[in-house]
């Protein structure tokens, strides 16, 4: 196999941010097997990556990362030089209703591919790369001021974050302990076409097409910092080809909006793209109970990715919010299908009638 031809297994690469992933190496690489492993959960959807199903250099095997004789079983037959693990359970609610199966997934499934990734690799590590994709909910919260940075200490507060912080300890343990080449990014805020309606701007978005309540925790008052997804792609791009193993890359957007801010900016572009009278979205803001635990504002700085590797957020947030606005109303069909069936339990259970 020459330099060039690599080996690369993306899991969770059917759920949102794994799909852009996936597609960006797939479409940019055509020396490079992409394998997909994914189990399918609710978050996970092969009509995220149907664009490119049958590109030549994709493969999808359907696969729990928490069952070790499954992930043996993938890696034997694909030889991956390279993993780029995404699948894990990412929404924050679900983790404070059901926390086991995060603590499941996220902790058991990591060490579960660490361990049969040494296994195959058996300390043959040249060419070789265990890439962890985790969040800046690791750090913890912040107050109105200040940046999370790569040396931050952890300080996880939710059953999600709880599991991604000792995840990324798996990561580097098994890079210290065997000598496993890793590498680490922790990310803010991602939004854009294909993410699951569970999370804040596609429900919006959906419910404001629908004329339905917009379910505002608490104060509305909590900051995120977004970033397009497809800016994270690229940063992953970026580092897994330029990053220094053994390193921590953050990467966020420099993007900062109170929760509320951005929901009225939301509401603004809508009435506008959906021909309604001003203020006509807005009025469909409903505050209610807020999360458990809410995290009051996370802010990534990302000067070290962008000093040692280049990389920049390359959209405004207006621009990528319009298109992804566009994306969501002119892709009825996914919303459709992602939310029949279990979604409406779901709905049900954490809105009631809000
Ligand atoms: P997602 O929930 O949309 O997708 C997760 C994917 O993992 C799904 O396709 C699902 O089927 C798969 N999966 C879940 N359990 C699995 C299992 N046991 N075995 C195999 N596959 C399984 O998540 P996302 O938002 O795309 O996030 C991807 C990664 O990026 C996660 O690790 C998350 O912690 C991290 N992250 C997300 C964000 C964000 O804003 N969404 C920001 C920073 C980091
Ligand atoms: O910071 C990175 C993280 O961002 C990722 O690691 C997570 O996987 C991802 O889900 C996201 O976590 P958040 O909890 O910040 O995202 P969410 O979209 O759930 O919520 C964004 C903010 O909006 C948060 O302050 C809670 C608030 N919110 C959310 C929902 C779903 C509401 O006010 N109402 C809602 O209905």
């Amino acid at each position: 196999m020459s330099q060039l031809e690599k080996t690369i297994l993306v899991t969770g690469g059917a759920g949102f941010i794994g799909n852009h992933v996936v597609r960006r190496l797939v479409k940019n690489y055509p020396h490079y097997k992409v394998i997909n492993l994914d189990a399918l959960t609710y978050a996970g959807n092969l009509e995220n990556v149907a664009d490119v199903a049958d590109a030549p250099n994709y493969s999808f095997v359907k696969a729990d990362i928490t069952e070790l004789e499954e992930v043996r079983g993938v890696f034997a037959v694909y030889n991956p030089d390279i993993i780029i693990h995404l699948a894990a359970e990412s929404h924050v609610d679900r983790s404070i209703e059901d926390p086991l199966v995060f603590v499941k997934t996220n902790l058991m499934g990591t060490a579960t591919l660490l361990q049969a990734a040494k296994e195959v690799w058996n300390g043959q590590y040249d060419g070789k790369l265990f890439y962890h994709v985790s969040t800046d909910e690791v750090y913890g919260s912040l107050g109105e001021t200040g940046f999370f940075v790569e040396t931050t200490p952890y300080d996880p507060r939710s059953p999600y974050s709880a599991s991604k912080a000792g995840s990324d300890h798996l990561v580097r343990a098994w890079g210290h302990t065997y000598g496993m080449p890793i590498v680490l990014s922790n990310c803010s805020n991602n939004y854009g076409p294909y993410q699951f309606p569970e999370k804040l701007l596609p429900l919006f978005i959906n419910n404001i097409k629908h004329l339905k309540p917009l379910p505002v925790y608490g104060k509305g008052i909590n900051v995120r910092d977004w970033l397009y997804v497809e800016d994270h792609a690229r940063a992953i791009d970026v580092i897994l080809h330029e990053g220094k193993h053994g390193e921590t890359y953050n990467i966020g957007g420099h993007n900062e909006y109170r929760n509320i801010d951005l929901i009225h900016l939301l509401c603004e572009v809508m009435d506008a793209k959906l021909g309604r009278d001003p203020g006509t979205s807005a009025g469909l803001i409903t505050y209610v109970t807020d999360r458990a635990g809410h995290d009051m504002r996370y802010a990534i700085d990302a000067t070290k990715l962008q000093n040692e590797l280049g990389w920049t957020p390359s959209l405004e947030f207006r621009e990528g919010l319009e298109k992804t606005i566009d994306w969501y109303l002119g892709n009825e069909e996914w919303m459709e299908q992602v939310t029949s069936g279990a979604y409406q339990k779901y709905y049900e259970k954490m809105y009631g009638d809000a």
